[in-house]
């Protein structure tokens, strides 16, 4: 994979996912803005890493839940590395609740922070990648449940089936501007959002018995996907999803 000269944001990119896609694109030769809103050090312990490693990587904190706080995002990628390549929706949260139980201000911060945020940072990204004249990729990080429902978990799933039309739509009136957006959607992954079902051993065990894989993901098996669709070598892929789960959906007792 050969993402050198290229710049990549990610959001939420200094823990799970997020830092796993900052260290696959960064190993592949990307320049990386990297996105947080809490835990600094963590964000300036992975920028150190990765400059020691000889990368470029800046971290900058912005709430991507506001179109303001992706256009710093932009304008940080166009001032250190003069360009803007691939934008990935990474930042997500999870609540969980049922359609009995979901409040409003519960349901409108999951939207803002794992839908909103995708929709302006692909739409901005975008317009920078059409000014640029060079076309360009947005990933959406989603979920196995963009298409598959989690009862108990109803935002975070209405978030995630909203990505799925996300990449649908925008890819198609994107694609003539040269411009490619991919859903990459994880199943179970060994990430921060998962802590609880990781920490106790028989919801980890339920958890794994219904993976055709038989464990959880490395965030790394992520990040590598990741950045093989930024790449070159995912040219024709767009408009859709690419499902990365161990087999989980498709999971059968065969009973
Ligand atoms: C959710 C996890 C869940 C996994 C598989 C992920 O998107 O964050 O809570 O275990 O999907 O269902």
């Amino acid at each position: 994979m050969d993402l050198d000269g290229e710049c990549v944001v990610v959001t939420g990119g200094n823990s799970g996912i997020g830092a796993a896609i900052v260290r696959a694109v960064a190993a592949a030769g990307a320049a990386v803005i990297i996105d947080y809103r809490a835990r600094p050090e963590d964000t300036a312990d992975l920028v150190q890493e990765i400059t020691g490693a000889g990368g470029r990587a800046v971290g900058v904190e912005a709430d991507v839940s506001t179109p303001a706080g992706i256009d710093e995002l932009v304008s940080a990628a166009v001032d250190h590395f003069g360009r803007l390549d691939a934008f990935v929706n990474n930042a997500g949260i999870e609540k969980r609740h049922s359609i009995l139980e979901v409040t409003e201000d519960t349901f409108d911060q999951v939207i803002a922070v794992n839908l909103r945020s995708a929709v302006f940072g692909t739409q901005r990204a975008a317009q920078r990648f059409i000014e640029q004249g060079t076309g360009g990729v947005v990933i959406n990080v989603s979920s196995v449940h963009e298409d598959w429902p989690m009862p108990g978990n109803l935002s975070y799933c209405v978030s995630k089936g909203g990505m799925r039309m996300l990449a649908r739509t925008a890819g198609v009136e994107l694609g003539p501007h040269g411009v490619r957006v991919v859903n990459v959607a994880p199943g179970a992954v060994n990430t921060p959002i998962n802590e609880q079902t990781m920490k106790d051993d028989a919801l980890r065990h339920k958890l794994e018995g219904t993976i055709p894989l038989g464990r959880v993901a490395d965030p790394a098996e992520i990040g590598d996907v990741v950045a093989f669709l930024i790449s070159e070598k995912a040219r024709y892929v767009t408009a859709t999803t690419v499902f990365v789960d161990g087999g989980i959906m498709q999971g059968s007792t065969g009973l």
